[in-house]
């Protein structure tokens, strides 16, 4: 299948993640693609009218999958200003995932979680799979545990 891994990452974190999760997908078969999203000028938590460098196209991708840090117990405002141009999800195969710096989901990513998928929900998909990456929790089993499940979903 061919899946397009939608990220944003600003210290890195979000982005060493995705590509392990490209490593996995990509030894079952699948061709699974990365596409940072950046903010032009300065992002912030609450911030306004944020504008992309970027806006990759997802027509060619059957697979999506989001990822973004927790910014301020939310998705960070770039992933949330790409999904909002988006006019449909629908028909797309969407996991996706956060990574956050405190130890547990409830400190912001379960709430990021529930934003994406409030998000998603109004362009017309739902979400198969989520996974919440905790920096100073159980970093690699979440991370094993996430390649596992999202792999049953592709
Ligand atoms: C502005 C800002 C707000 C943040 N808010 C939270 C938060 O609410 N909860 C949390 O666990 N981590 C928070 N973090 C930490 C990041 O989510 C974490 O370091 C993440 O892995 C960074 O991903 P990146 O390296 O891909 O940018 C915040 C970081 C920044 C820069």
């Amino acid at each position: 299948m061919k899946i397009g891994i939608i990220i944003h990452s600003q210290s890195g974190n979000t982005r060493l993640v995705a590509l392990k999760l490209q490593e996995k997908l990509s030894t079952l078969g699948h061709n699974v693609t990365i596409e940072p999203i950046e903010p032009i000028g300065d992002a912030h938590p609450g911030v306004k009218n944020l504008q992309l460098k970027t806006y990759p196209e997802i027509a060619k991708y059957e697979g999506l999958i989001f990822a973004a840090p927790v910014w301020a117990f939310n998705i960070s405002p770039v992933l949330t200003a790409y999904l909002s141009q988006l006019s449909t999800l629908k028909d797309k195969k969407i996991t996706a995932f956060v990574t956050m710096g405190f130890p547990f989901p409830w400190m912001g990513g379960n709430r990021a979680i529930a934003m994406l998928k409030k998000i998603c929900r109004t362009k017309g998909a739902t979400i198969a799979a989520t996974a919440i990456i905790c920096r100073s929790g159980n970093y690699q089993k979440a991370i094993t545990n996430m390649k596992e499940i999202f792999s049953e979903v592709y």
